[in-house]
């Protein structure tokens, strides 16, 4: 596990933006795990400017993204996938039909979910999967559990992640109380992880992840068994840690 201290969040998306772009340039047609929220968001907007400057190129690039919000449309703009293409897709050279997210719109889970393992598994994998982390150390939506779950399934959203969510809304009640998520077996077959987390509400949860237990109760505390994994973090997130 290397831990790469940054400064505040701009640092943090230019040293996350770096890494995915030197992905990108190493293997043209590679595949990217995204992940939606407000911790990617800057890395989104430098790897744009990457893209617009000339340094990035990402025609044959593929993408599979963590996770999408069950029974919303693509063009609802909560839905995971217009986040995606408002925030990135439209903004570089990906072919859109390269990007995957779970299909919201189908309400069978376990087609959905078979479907969406099986277009991982034909992509050949993820060679470099990018995550955020929720407050109580969740990834993609694995919420903390008694069992960690291995792929792609249907979750029923905490308390916690529909309070956290619900900014994006108008209300509590509008946050949709499931979603469809790679499992943790799905996240931890990609070959490289980027984690990147910003600010003080998330201290606590990389401590648990990186310097606790290995359990469910902390979902992303399984990644400390990955052989290649980047936490790219502030100094306000990594502040109960002991570096
Ligand atoms: C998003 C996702 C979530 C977020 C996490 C942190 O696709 O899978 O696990 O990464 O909830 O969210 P932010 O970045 O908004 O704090």
């Amino acid at each position: 596990m290397n831990i790469i201290k940054a400064k505040d969040y701009d640092d943090l998306s230019r040293k996350a933006a770096n890494i995915i772009a030197a992905q990108v340039t190493l293997k043209p047609d590679c595949v990217l795990g995204l992940a939606t929220g407000s911790s990617p968001l800057g890395t989104y907007k430098q790897l744009i400017d990457g893209y617009n400057n000339g340094d990035l190129d990402f025609s044959r690039v593929k993408s599979v993204n963590l996770d999408e919000y069950k029974g919303l449309t693509k063009d609802n703009d909560q839905s995971y996938f217009y986040f995606m293409y408002n925030n990135f897709f439209k903004h570089i050279n990906i072919d859109v039909n390269n990007t995957n997210v779970p299909d919201g719109t189908e309400l069978d889970s376990d087609k959905e979910c078979a479907r969406y393992n099986a277009v991982i598994e034909s992509m050949g994998g993820v060679d470099l999967q990018l995550l955020g982390i929720g407050r109580n150390g969740h990834i993609g939506f694995n919420e903390p559990d008694e069992e960690f779950v291995k792929l792609t399934h249907c979750v029923d959203l905490q308390p916690s992640t529909i309070e956290a969510n619900k900014r994006f809304f108008a209300s509590a009640d509008d946050v949709p109380k499931q979603a469809y998520t790679m499992g943790i077996q799905t996240i931890m077959n990609a070959k490289n992880i980027l984690l990147i987390a910003s600010g003080e509400d998330k201290a606590e949860a990389i401590r648990n992840a990186f310097f606790g237990p290995i359990t469910p109760h902390c979902p992303a505390s399984i990644l400390q068994l990955h052989k290649s994994v980047y936490v790219v973090a502030d100094e306000a997130a990594l502040s109960l840690c002991n570096l």
